[in-house]
C-alpha cells in the first residue's frame, strides 16, 4: 500500500495534505525518514511513525453513538438534522468517508446506535437471517401485564406478512404515576447525563421539574396525545431479533399500552456505556469489534 494512502486512512486527511507532511519529513518507516509518499507499506508489519507517533492502519471504523432524540437516523437530511451531525459534532477529527449509521433508530428513540464503514458487517448484523438481539428500555401508556409477556412471547401479529418473532418483554415497573407535567424530551437529557435506565424517581422528578416547553406540545409534535392525568405507566426491557419498521411501537400499540419513550440500550453483543452523555460517540475498542463480527459471522482477520 501507498505511504500516503495509509496516512490519510489514518489521520482523515486529503492525500495531498499528507503528501506535504511526508516532504516536510515528519514520517519514518521502520526508523528512517521516508520523504516519497508512493513509498510501498505493508500495515501489518511496516512501523510507521507520523510526528514520532504510531500510524496505526485500520482497515474499517466502528462508533457507538447514545443517539439524542430529534435527529434522524441518515447520513443526510433536507429538513431534520442527522446522527452524522452529531459525529461530527462528538468526533471533530474523524474522517466520516463511507461512514453509515447500522440500521435505524427512529427520531424520538435514544441510545445505542452502531456506525462504521464496514459495509459487509453492517449488511450481515442486519440480515433477518442473522437475528441480531436488540434490547429496548420501553416506558409505555397504561399497565403491562403477564397477559403481554405471553403475547410478546408466541409471535405478535402486526401486520407483517408472517408473525414476528417471539420477543422477551420483561416488566420493570408498573403503575408508575404519569407525572404532572413531564416532558418526554427531559428524560433524555436529565442533568446532562443519559440515564441507563427510565428511573423512576428521574421520571418522578422530570414531573416536579419540567424542562422549557410543555409535555403536551412535545407529544402533539410527535402525533401522540398526552395521557390522561393520573394514568398509569409502566416500565419494561424488550428484546427482539427482528428490525420490523416501527417494530417494537406497533408491539405496544398493538396491546393498546403506546410507547411513550423508547431507547435501546444493546445491540448483539454492543452495550450503552452506564452514564453516558447523550449525543456522545467512541470507538469500540478491539474485543467489541471482534464479538460483532463473530455476531455477523466474519472471521477476524489475521
Ligand atoms: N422499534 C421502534 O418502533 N422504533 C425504533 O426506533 C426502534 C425499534
Amino acid at each position: 500500500m501507498r505511504l500516503d494512502k495509509l496516512l490519510s486512512a489514518v489521520t482523515g486527511k486529503s492525500r495531498s495534505d499528507v503528501k506535504k507532511t511526508c516532504k516536510s519529513g515528519k514520517v519514518s518507516v521502520n526508523g528512517k525518514m521516508v520523504q516519497d509518499p508512493g513509498f510501498q507499506v505493508d500495515p501489518a508489519k511496516d512501523e510507521v511513525l507520523l510526528e514520532g507517533q504510531a500510524a496505526l492502519y485500520e482497515k474499517y471504523h466502528y462508533f457507538l453513538m447514545d443517539k439524542p432524540p430529534g435527529v434522524v437516523t441518515a447520513r443526510e437530511d433536507g429538513r431534520f438534522p442527522t446522527v452524522m451531525d452529531v459525529f461530527r459534532d462528538a468526533m471533530p477529527d474523524a474522517s466520516e468517508k463511507g461512514l453509515s449509521p447500522v440500521g435505524r433508530l427512529d427520531k424520538d428513540t435514544t441510545g445505542l446506535l452502531l456506525i462504521t464503514d464496514d459495509g459487509e458487517l453492517a449488511h450481515r448484523l442486519l440480515s433477518p437471517a442473522r437475528h441480531v438481539d436488540k434490547t429496548y428500555e420501553v416506558l409505555c401508556d397504561g399497565i403491562l401485564t403477564r397477559e403481554d409477556v405471553d403475547a410478546f412471547s408466541t409471535g405478535m401479529d402486526i401486520g407483517e406478512k408472517k408473525p414476528l418473532k417471539p420477543a422477551k418483554l420483561e416488566i420493570k415497573e408498573t403503575g408508575l404515576p404519569y407525572p404532572e407535567g413531564f416532558e418526554p424530551d427531559a428524560l433524555g437529557n436529565h442533568g446532562g447525563k443519559s440515564p441507563r435506565s427510565f428511573d423512576p424517581d428521574v421520571l418522578k422528578d422530570a414531573g416536579k421539574n419540567p424542562a422549557e416547553g410543555s409535555a403536551e406540545d412535545a407529544l402533539k409534535a410527535r402525533g401522540k396525545n398526552m395521557p390522561e392525568p393520573g394514568k398509569p405507566c409502566s416500565l419494561a426491557y424488550i428484546t427482539i431479533s427482528e428490525g420490523k419498521y416501527h417494530q417494537v411501537k406497533r408491539m405496544f400499540a398493538k396491546t393498546g399500552k403506546p410507547v411513550l419513550l423508547l431507547r435501546r440500550l444493546s445491540f448483539g453483543p454492543l452495550h450503552l456505556d452506564e452514564g453516558t452523555e447523550i449525543g456522545a460517540v467512541r470507538a469500540l475498542i478491539k474485543d467489541e469489534v471482534a464479538a460483532l463480527k463473530s455476531a455477523a459471522g466474519l472471521e477476524e482477520e489475521a
